[in-house]
């Protein structure tokens, strides 16, 4: 089977998607990470979690080069690699033993991070006693059923000849080439859900927990242990960058104010629960001296009042985007719902939790729109040279913001390699563009918003004239 064949394939990189991945793991060691209620729908059933060992033969998924005749069959080892983020999910166990793990553990008083709740609803397949096979091992952290489901029905059935993957989805396999389906079980860990221990409080990043940051088409192409070949295809749909990433940004929406609408989540004794909210409006310097020096800029999207902590709206942002130029009616409805929002948390509770509601169903009437459109021509193009635009330059005034917009550019120029509307070449060219709107990102204390607008129109500009 062909690993990679033009090197653009989706994932684990080469090119462009190397020099791309430099500056956003940079971006990971410092901590950023920004990104959703709902519960872990693999969750909601009652069959058996198997476990990883039972995918690790040498037949099966097991082998050590990506060689086999349908699957690659090597996403053990994708999924075990050492060195990079396609790794990340089976270091999720260990990483609570280690120093800050415990850290955290102990200053929340949760007794040993390794068998707190709290942690392992996210930190791995965190399922009920009696759904656990022979070979599940919680130290697995986040295993192959965490994402594909749990394997009971299906595991001794999924690779005979009769089987297809619609017999393989009645048998309970996830349908995560679904962009929809796929972003709801990402956020589940990837923002958070109302499941259990899926929820990253503001107590917890007080206590040193990252934040968290993901973008659904580059965080899929980072842990990518599959090729898109013709037998691919024949299966399942083709990828689609900009419906994925648009997708991601709707389900980000929709997840973010339906927790936020929840009594036992939405608030935090007498305070809203801070984890909503822009991390950096709280945490900034402050000037009291006579000379007054604002460290904050208003923002024409959030009619909020002077001084009031702004909701994190870093996928309001770029869903509004999107929807205005690719799902113009829907688009306005939604923006409308989004002032709304904002304005509501200058109010009470009741309103805030009211237009909350309201704004995740039109999220969601968005995640619906741009799952079912359809993608071509120009649209990557178009996104991008949206979200520079003048129109949303104003909008970029914070930080987790401005991160979403880079992440978001990156992604889409990648899928305009990938589909050859641009040359790798071409793309290079270009390539320090991107990498000064990383580099104005690259921490949150020295974030300028003046800086980042123009690091970002240079970027999309550079790209737009690739066009
Ligand atoms: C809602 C899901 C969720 C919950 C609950 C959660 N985490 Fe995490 N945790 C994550 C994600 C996602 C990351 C990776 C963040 C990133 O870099 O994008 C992470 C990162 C970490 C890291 C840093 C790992 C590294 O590679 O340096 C530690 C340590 C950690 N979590 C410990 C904990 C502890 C301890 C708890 C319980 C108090 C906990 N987590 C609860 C989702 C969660
Ligand atoms: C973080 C979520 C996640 C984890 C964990 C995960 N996968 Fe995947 N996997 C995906 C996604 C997303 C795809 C691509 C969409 C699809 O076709 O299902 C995929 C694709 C695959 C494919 C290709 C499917 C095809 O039709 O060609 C195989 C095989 C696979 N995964 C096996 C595994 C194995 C084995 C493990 C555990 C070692 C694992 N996955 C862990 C998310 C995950
Ligand atoms: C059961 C919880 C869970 C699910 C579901 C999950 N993740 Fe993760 N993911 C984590 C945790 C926890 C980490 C951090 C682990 C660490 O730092 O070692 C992580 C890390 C990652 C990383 C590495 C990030 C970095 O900064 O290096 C990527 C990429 C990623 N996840 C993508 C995805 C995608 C795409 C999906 C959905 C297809 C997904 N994850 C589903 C819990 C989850
Ligand atoms: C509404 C204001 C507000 C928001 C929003 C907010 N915080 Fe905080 N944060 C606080 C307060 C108040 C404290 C308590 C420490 C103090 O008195 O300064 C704190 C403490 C912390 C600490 C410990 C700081 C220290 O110096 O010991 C960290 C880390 C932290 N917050 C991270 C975050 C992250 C990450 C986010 C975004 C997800 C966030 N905060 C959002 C108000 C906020």
């Amino acid at each position: 089977m062909e690993r990679r064949a033009a090197g653009w394939h989706r994932g684990r990189g080469q090119g462009l998607r190397l020099l791309a991945l430099a500056p956003f793991l940079l971006l990971g060691v410092l901590g950023i990470a920004a990104s959703g209620s709902s519960s872990a729908e693999a969750g909601s059933s009652s069959a058996r979690y198997e476990g990883v060992a039972s995918c690790a033969g040498s037949t099966c998924h097991g082998r050590s080069e990506g060689n086999g005749a349908v699957v690659r069959q090597d996403e053990i080892a994708s999924w075990q690699e050492p060195s990079s983020a396609s790794g990340a999910h089976s270091r999720a166990y260990s990483v609570l033993a280690s120093r800050r793990g415990r850290q955290i553990a102990e200053t929340l008083g949760l007794g040993a991070a390794t068998s707190a709740p709290a942690c392992l609803g996210c930190h791995a397949t965190f399922v009920p006693p009696a759904q656990r096979g022979a070979r599940f091992h919680t130290s697995d952290g986040v295993g192959c059923e965490s994402c594909h489901g749990p394997a009971e029905g299906w595991l001794q059935v999924h690779y005979e000849k009769a089987a297809s993957h619609a017999s393989n989805l009645r048998a309970g396999l996830v349908p995560l080439e679904n962009p929809q389906v796929r972003a709801k079980v990402c956020l589940d860990c990837h923002f958070g859900s109302s499941g259990n221990g899926q929820f990253v409080t503001h107590s917890m990043m007080a206590a040193g927990h990252p934040r968290i940051s993901f973008e659904l088409d580059l965080f899929s192409s980072l842990q990518q242990h599959h090729d898109e070949d013709a037998d691919y295809v024949r299966r399942k749909p083709r990828t689609d960058s900009v419906r994925l990433w648009a997708v991601g940004q709707a389900e980000a929406v929709a997840r973010a104010t339906d927790l936020f609408a929840r009594p036992d989540f939405g608030m935090r004794g007498m305070f809203p629960e801070f984890y909503f909210y822009d991390c950096h409006s709280c945490h900034r310097q402050i000037t009291d001296g006579p000379a007054r020096r604002l460290t904050f800029e208003t923002n024409p999207g959030r009619p909020i009042p002077f001084g009031n902590p702004p909701f994190n709206d870093e996928n309001i942002i770029m869903l509004s985007t999107v929807a205005k130029t690719l799902a113009p009616d829907a688009g306005a409805r939604f923006a409308a719902a989004s002032l709304d929002f904002h304005r509501a948390m200058g109010r009470e509770r009741a309103s805030a939790q009211q237009a909350s509601v309201a704004l995740r169903e039109r999220a969601q009437a968005l995640s619906n729109a741009l799952a079912a459109r359809s993608y071509g021509g120009d649209d990557a193009y178009r996104v991008i040279a949206a979200i520079a635009s003048k129109a949303t330059a104003p909008r970029f005034t914070d930080y987790a913001g401005s991160v979403q917009a880079v992440m978001a550019v990156d992604t889409l120029l990648n899928a305009l390699v990938r589909e050859r509307r641009v040359t790798v070449g071409a793309a290079a060219g270009i390539r320090a563009n991107v990498n000064r709107a990383y580099a104005a990102v690259a921490a949150p204390e020295t974030y300028r918003p003046a800086e980042f607008r123009s690091a970002l129109a240079s970027a999309a500009g550079a790209i737009g004239s690739l066009q």
